[in-house]
This record gives C-alpha cells, structure tokens and sequence, in this order.
C-alpha cells in the first residue's frame, strides 16, 4: 500500500499554495506590478503615461517587442496589422450557427477558437516567422470579430473594417456604422476607446494570462490558446467583473441604497461582494482606476450627460467604501472596471459586450506572454502537482458485492 504521506516528502520541496498567491510560474520582461504602492509598468513605462500619450497599437509593439517602436516601425506595424483586419468570409457564416440571443462571449470561445482551422499556416509554433503572423492575425482580427458577435446579436449586417481609421476608431466604426448613412468618428469618444484598450492590453500573470501560457505550454496552436485564455476571462471574478460592476450598480438603483449593499458585503453569511471592488495584487489603488475614472467623466462630458445616476452611485459608493473600517482593513478598492463599465455603456455598448472588448485588449497581453514562453529556452510544460485528499490504495469490488 502506498504511504501517500511519505510520498510528498521524498519528492523534495513541495508546495501547497491555493489560487498561486505566492507562487511565480515563470520569469517575466513584459509587466511589472506593485501592489502595495499601486504601480503599473509595460516594458518599465508607466501605464498613466502610456495612456495618456500612447496609442493602442504602439502599445502592442511595446509589448511584444520590448521597447517603443521608431515611426518607421510604428508605421510598418500598423500596416502589418492592418493588412489582417478582415476575416475568412467563411467565418462570417460560423456566426450564423449560434442562436441570437447567445451572450458574445460563448461566440468569441467559440469563433476564435475557429481561427485555427482557417490559418493553417500560422498553427506551426517553431516558425518565428508563422508566430509573428499568428500574434498579428490575432491582434487584428479579434476587434473584427467582436464586432461581428455584436452586429450578430444586434440583427444588424456585418460592417467590414475601414484600415485608415486607427484600431480603436475602426472598432466603433464596425460596432456603430451601418449600411447607407455616415458614421462619423467622434475623437473623443475614440479616444476614451483607445485608453480602454490600452488599460487593459496586459497585466501579468492574471488568471486568463495564465491559462493561455498553460495551454501554450503544451505546444498548442496560438488561437487555441487565446481561446482558453477567453473562456478564463468570461468569469465575474475576472473579467466579467465590469458587466458584473455595472448590472450591480444598477441593482443598488439609488445612494440612498447603498448602506444597504455595503452591509451585505461585510456579511460573512451573504454570498454577495461589491463588484469592481478588490484586486489580488493591488491592495493600494488600481493605478488604471484613476485614468479610467478620468476617462468616464470625459466621456458622459462629451455626451452631455449630465447626472448620470449609476454614476452618481458608483461615486458614492467609492467613498464610503474607502472610509469603511472593513474596506481599509481587506484593503479594498475601485479595480479597473468598477468605472469601465459606465464609459462602454455611455459609448453605447450593451453589458453582454464589455467583457468581449475587455478580451479584444487584452489579445496583445495573451499573445506577448505565449511569445515569451515560446521563447524561453526554460520553458516546461505545465503541470501544478496537487495535495492528494482522498482515499487510500483500496481493493475493486464488483458491483454485486457493493
Ligand atoms: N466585496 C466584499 N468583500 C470582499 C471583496 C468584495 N469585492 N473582495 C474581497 N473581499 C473580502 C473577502 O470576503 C475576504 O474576506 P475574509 O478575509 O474575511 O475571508 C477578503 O476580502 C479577501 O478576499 P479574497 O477573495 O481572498 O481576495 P482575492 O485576492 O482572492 O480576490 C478578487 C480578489 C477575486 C478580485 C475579489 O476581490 C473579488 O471577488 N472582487 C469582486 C470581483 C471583481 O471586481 N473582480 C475584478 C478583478 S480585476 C480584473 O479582473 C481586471
């Protein structure tokens, strides 16, 4: 009989750390987070200065490449990535297949994970070439599908890409436009769309990052992979948080109710949690919550809306939860869709699609991590060992005898 105790401690050191809070699966060059003091760096630039100046595909080139690109590079990029922005025309039927009432996400794992039987080419991972073509494919093509899956949604005809808009421009264009009347491009509203992307674009070894980095370690196709990652994403504790944020918002429905909800939070008994609230590193300030606290007002600026109610809320409830004894003992505060969630919906986004332009930024991230593992020379499968708990080595019975 094997003594399963004595088996963990011949295997030398063996850790048992739950949900990886102190465990680093890999080594990194591309994201650097301090929690404690709330700071973001891509490649050792600030995140507020690259959402401030940068634009979402100079972003990209960062993290993929390691430095920002020259304009000749900046350029070269855009056209590379611009020249993959449509996608097989059989895919468009693909869409068909689904019921229109499917939340876009099942639709991204599922279309996305498609794009591996399109682009065979791109599927050999020991080309550095095909993996160039992979990420770019990938970068390009995730807006149009998600596009695609709202366009679907919404009963409305596909609007293909314009390439001279910029990325996050295009989006809206191939969201919002539609056939025969003009869609004018609002800048400020683009740009709120492109900081959006940019805020999102990476952060570490997240739970979505990870899985992608798992299913790639395997040696699995780069669009498998990014489908995983996808799948992992669609939960409320992850990125389906700014859906769950705002649907949150709306169910507190007044200030006044507030007091309400935080007890709830506080109680161990009730399953309910302040939505946008809380971070697994951050245990300071989501730097990327102040820019898009900024980047709401902007844009209900912009739009003219004034006294936006769920804003009024969400502000409400920020200060009352930062002076709460229980928030500043957990160390509780606004993560990055806590405000995310009111700037799509005052874009024009339906909830259902914040998570999907959430994964549409975050590609860049996935992508730049499953290149860097492909490329490091250490790279192991993944394989976590675990704590067995169960029973001991015990004879078959047969089912007679039971
Ligand atoms: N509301 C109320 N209490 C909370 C919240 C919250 N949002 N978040 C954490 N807590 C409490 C927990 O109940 C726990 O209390 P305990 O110590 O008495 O048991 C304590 O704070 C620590 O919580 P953990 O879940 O252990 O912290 P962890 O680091 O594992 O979780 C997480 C982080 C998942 C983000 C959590 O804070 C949460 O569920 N937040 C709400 C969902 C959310 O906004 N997710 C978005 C994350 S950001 C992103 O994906 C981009």
């Amino acid at each position: 009989v094997i003594d399963i105790g004595a088996l963990y401690s011949t295997t030398g050191a063996f850790t048992y750390d739950p949900g990886f809070t102190s465990t680093a699966s890999c080594e990194s060059a591309i994201t650097f987070i301090d929690g404690d003091a709330g700071i973001l760096l891509h490649r050792g630039y600030p995140i507020d200065q690259l959402a401030e100046h940068g634009d979402f595909l100079e972003v990209c080139y960062l993290l993929l490449y390691g430095e920002l690109p020259t304009k000749a590079q900046k350029d070269d990029f855009d056209y590379r990535v611009t020249r993959h922005t449509m996608v097989h025309e059989q895919m468009s039927r693909f869409f068909t297949g689904f019921r229109r009432d499917a939340h876009p996400m099942a639709v991204m794992c599922g279309v996305v994970g498609a794009l591996s039987a399109f682009y065979h080419d791109s599927t050999d991972i020991s080309d550095p070439y095909q993996r160039m073509v992979a990420s770019m494919r990938l970068i390009a093509k995730m807006p149009t599908i998600a596009a695609m899956a709202y366009k679907y949604h919404i009963g409305q005809p596909f609007i293909y890409p314009k390439n001279e808009l910029n990325f996050a421009a295009n989006f809206l264009h191939m969201c919002f436009a539609v056939p025969c009347e003009e869609y004018k491009i609002n800048p400020v509203l683009a740009r709120a769309m492109e900081r959006i992307f940019i805020l999102h674009a990476d952060h570490e070894q997240n739970a979505s990052t990870s899985t992608v980095r798992l299913a790639g370690s395997s040696g699995a196709n780069p669009f498998a992979c990014i489908a995983a990652g996808i799948a992992c994403l669609w939960g409320p504790a992850h990125g389906g948080a700014n859906e769950a944020a705002l649907n949150m918002l709306g169910e507190i429905g007044h200030v006044d109710n507030i007091p309400e909800f935080i007890a709830r939070a506080k109680d161990k008994n009730d399953p309910f949690r302040l939505m946008g609230f809380g971070h697994r590193v951050y245990k300071n300030y989501d730097p990327r919550a102040k820019i898009m606290q900024k980047t709401a007002h902007e844009v209900l600026g912009e739009l003219g809306i004034k006294d936006d109610p769920l804003l009024d809320i969400a502000m409400e409830l920020e200060k009352i939860a930062l002076t709460d004894e229980y928030f500043i003992e957990k160390k509780l505060y606004p993560n990055v869709d806590f405000y995310s969630g009111i700037t799509l919906k005052a874009l024009g986004f339906p909830t259902t699609m914040f998570t999907v332009l959430f994964a549409v930024a975050r590609t860049v991230g996935w992508i730049a991590q499953w290149k860097e593992m492909i490329e490091d020379p250490h790279q192991k499968i993944g394989r976590p060992r675990q704590l067995y708990t169960g029973a001991t080595e015990r004879d078959y019975v047969p089912i007679a005898k039971r």
